[in-house]
């Protein structure tokens, strides 16, 4: 039986028979808006208020201050969670935007440094949990494809050789194309799809299509984010609401 760390999800823990493999990597693909960015903190925000694990939250995507604020719409304080030690905010948005950043931690859009300073953090906080927002920021800055995908393969090695376990988001261009380098979902040891369908009800959706070594529920159920938390519905049926 693997050894299992909680996703920080209701009803999420029990659809993966105990929650995510521990010290395994994820992939959490979706398109804009889907909630990949809220979903992965929840996992962090979880593993500090819940079971005493710091993490590290490295953004790509947003400067740490607009994370901040959405995380503060639902009711986490992440500045708080930073204060104690618990978590580590890696700003990895300013420099390549070409802005000055206020952070402690700040680093360029690059794989190499990225892993270093995470090496650095897991020690000095004692880091179990990790969330890379997001990986198709660091691809997309590389010119190659080849470049790309040595990179992520990189990515992938190194934080799989680590201690920890790490949610990496993927941005989805379309509905098919889980992984926009070809590699990533083969890389991960598991994968959740976020999803919103756009019919009259406007429905969030969640869908584990991969998880090694766990027998997990395959469909794509009724996910919702609220202020109270988040939550995943398995025995409800997507279409009959
Ligand atoms: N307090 C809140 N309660 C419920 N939904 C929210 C709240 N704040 C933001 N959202 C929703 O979350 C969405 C953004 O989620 P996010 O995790 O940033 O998505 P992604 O990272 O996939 O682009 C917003 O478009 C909005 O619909
Ligand atoms: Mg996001």
């Amino acid at each position: 039986m693997l050894d299992k760390i909680s996703t920080g999800v209701k009803n999420l823990d029990e659809v993966l028979d105990g929650g995510y493999p521990r010290e395994r990597t994820i992939l959490v693909a979706g398109p804009a808006g889907a909630g990949k960015s809220t979903f992965a903190l929840a996992f962090l925000v979880d593993g500090i208020l819940r079971n005493d694990e710091p993490g590290i939250y490295v953004s790509f995507d947003e400067t740490l201050d607009n994370v901040r604020a959405d995380a503060a719409s639902f009711g986490w304080d992440l500045k708080e969670l930073e204060a104690q030690n618990m978590l580590a905010m890696v700003d990895g948005f300013s420099l390549r935007a070409g802005i000055e950043s206020p952070e402690k931690y700040k680093i360029e859009l690059e794989v190499d440094e990225m892993l270093n300073l995470l090496i650095d953090l897991i020690d000095s906080i004692g880091a179990e949990r990790v969330v890379i927002d997001s990986i198709t920021a660091i691809a997309l800055g590389l010119s190659e494809e080849l470049l790309q995908r040595k990179e992520i393969l990189k990515l992938s090695a190194v934080m799989s050789a680590l201690s920890t376990t790490t949610l990496m988001v993927s941005e989805m261009k379309n509905d098919a194309e889980i992984s926009r380098f070809g590699i990533e979902e083969f890389m991960a040891q598991g994968v959740i799809v976020l999803k919103y369908l756009f019919n009259k009800s406007g429905r969030r959706t969640l869908q584990v299509r991969k998880m090694r070594g766990v027998k997990h529920n395959m469909s794509e159920m009724p996910f919702v984010m609220k202020q109270s938390g988040l939550e995943c519905f398995p025995h409800e049926e997507l279409y009959d609401i």
